[in-house]
């Protein structure tokens, strides 16, 4: 280990901040760790000593925090002193899709990315590494150098004449939901750099837990545009194997036994292959959407509307899953009730951005069905943020129920949409659960959770994806 490096900072405390650091400290006992953020709440629920009030849900975090917060892991909202006092700087704010002005839809906002920049050129002291984990645009790197820079030079900043940079891109790849052991086993840590010094101080530090036969060291656009292809690609599995979801539907095949067979084939793979309602999650899209941008910008027409498709094809798949629950109970929603099994966009998180349960249930909504919802891990507060904002002929209306018991959603329900494949779900009494619905009681299963067969014996009316026998 590089006996140097004392103290670290993060900015940005979420999803990825939070268990990134919290790894890192676990496994560099001499290293100091603080993490910061312009969100008060979110570093006071850091702090909390009621480990439920965490601000991420990810299985075995908690019990990593316990051990290591006020020993070498901190969470503060004092920018500048963390700042200050660090020889490396992590960035792993929030880099969203710009909503206005050039490249609304598709570019990446960096407003936050900017204000890191400007808030390290300001408060940094000495030589600071700086190392991009956020997912960016290709070239973010020489936007970052540019602004360290600028303001480090600024007047009146006394200790500018000694102050240098060097900018690292350091992508992460965790999962929510399995963050802790994508975190302690990575398949790969990927590193990019000029400043090969720079680059060894990190791989030193990864070295203490990782393999270093994982530790890929590259070229730094070669590490940001790396992210975002992980992602594509794995984007594009699921739509590919959605689109096979609606074939085997069609023709009488069933899509878990087609990506078996395909899955089998080592030069596939077997991950990634599980049909669903499309990808949800904070990232998929807006990455995607980043790929598309950059293909534009550099004329590459046909490589970016190859990208589009895999997008229109998860928008498509949430689509087609409320079109057919419409449908199914024929062609008639008003007033009746649908009970709706999870709102996280994938198991083991309290993560809602992009789920597609958000979508499905906003457009069963405007069909005039009312929701029940139970999630054991998103909060009503979550889904009101979700579905609030929305607006029919002009009215503002709540046409759904938050439940914390999964049981309550069932009474007279007509019918029951699993969207996210928590393992809870496969317990539920379902011979109990029909008698609560009215007739015919509907199980849209869009995960595949429940065996089919002893649903429709039990008298339900099943439909699973990519396997309407
Ligand atoms: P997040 O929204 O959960 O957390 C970002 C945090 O940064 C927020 O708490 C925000 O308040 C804080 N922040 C923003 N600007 C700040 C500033 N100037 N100073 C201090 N704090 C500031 O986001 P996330 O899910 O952790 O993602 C962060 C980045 O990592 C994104 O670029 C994302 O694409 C990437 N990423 C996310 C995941 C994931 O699973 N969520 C995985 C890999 C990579
Ligand atoms: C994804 C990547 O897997 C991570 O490597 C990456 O670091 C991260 O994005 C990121 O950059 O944010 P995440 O979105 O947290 O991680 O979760 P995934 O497990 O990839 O699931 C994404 C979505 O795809 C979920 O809605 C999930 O239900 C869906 N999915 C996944 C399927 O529908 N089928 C599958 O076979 C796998």
């Amino acid at each position: 280990m590089n006996e140097k490096i004392k103290k670290i900072c993060c900015i940005g405390a979420g999803y990825v901040g939070g268990p990134t650091m919290a790894i890192m400290a676990e496994k560099c006992k001499t290293i100091q760790f603080t993490v910061v953020d312009i969100d008060e709440l979110r570093i006071k629920n850091w702090n909390e000593e009621n480990l439920d009030l965490l601000p991420v849900y990810e299985p075995g975090l908690d019990k990593i925090v316990l051990r290591n917060r006020g020993v070498n892991l901190f969470f503060s909202t004092n920018i500048e002193k963390a700042i200050c006092g660090a020889d490396i700087i992590f960035i792993a704010v929030n880099t969203p899709i710009k909503t206005e002005g050039l490249g609304a839809g598709e570019a990446s906002d960096l407003t936050w990315i900017e204000a890191c920049a400007r808030d390290i050129g300001k408060y940094a002291k000495n030589h600071t590494i700086v190392v991009e984990k956020s997912t960016i645009p290709v070239k973010t790197a020489q936007i970052v150098s540019q602004i360290l820079n600028i303001e480090s030079l600024q007047k009146n900043n006394q200790a500018a004449s000694n102050k240098t940079f060097s900018v690292l891109s350091n992508p992460e790849f965790l999962a929510e939901g399995t963050a802790i052991s994508d975190l302690l086993n990575p398949d790969r840590v990927i590193i990019g750099g000029e400043d090969q010094n720079a680059i060894k101080t990190l791989v030193e530090i990864y070295k203490k837990w990782v393999p270093q036969n994982k530790i890929i060291t590259t070229n730094i656009w070669s590490s940001e545009l790396s992210k975002l292809v992980a992602n594509a690609f794995l984007a594009q599995r699921i739509s590919s194997i959605n689109s096979i979801s609606a074939i085997c539907e069609a023709t009488g095949a069933n899509v878990q036994d087609v990506s078996r067979a395909i899955g089998s084939d080592s030069r596939i793979g077997d991950k990634f292959l599980q049909s669903g309602p499309g990808f949800g999650g904070s990232c998929f899209k807006k990455d995607i959407l980043n790929l598309i941008y950059l293909s534009k910008s550099y004329g590459l027409i046909d490589v970016a509307e190859y990208w589009e498709q895999v997008l229109k094809i998860n928008y498509w798949q949430q689509n087609r899953i409320y079109e057919l629950v419409v449908k199914k109970l024929f062609g008639n929603l008003k007033g009746k009730k649908i009970s709706f099994l999870g709102f996280s966009f994938k198991s083991n998180t309290n993560d809602t951005r992009e789920s597609p349960a958000i979508n499905i249930a906003r457009k069963l909504i405007s069909e005039g069905a009312i929701l029940n919802i139970h999630d054991p891990k998103v909060n009503e507060s979550q889904i009101n943020k979700a579905l609030n904002s929305l607006k029919i002929n002009n009215q503002s209306f709540k046409k759904w129920h938050f439940h914390k018991d999964v049981y309550e959603t069932f009474n007279e329900s007509s019918a029951i949409i699993i969207l996210t494949e928590w393992n809870e779900f496969k317990d539920i009494k379902w011979v109990e659960v029909i008698k609560k619905m009215i007739q015919p009681a509907w199980i849209f299963d869009t995960r595949s959770l429940i065996n089919g067969e002893q649903a429709s014996n039990i008298g339900f009316k099943y439909w699973g994806v990519g396997n309407d026998n």
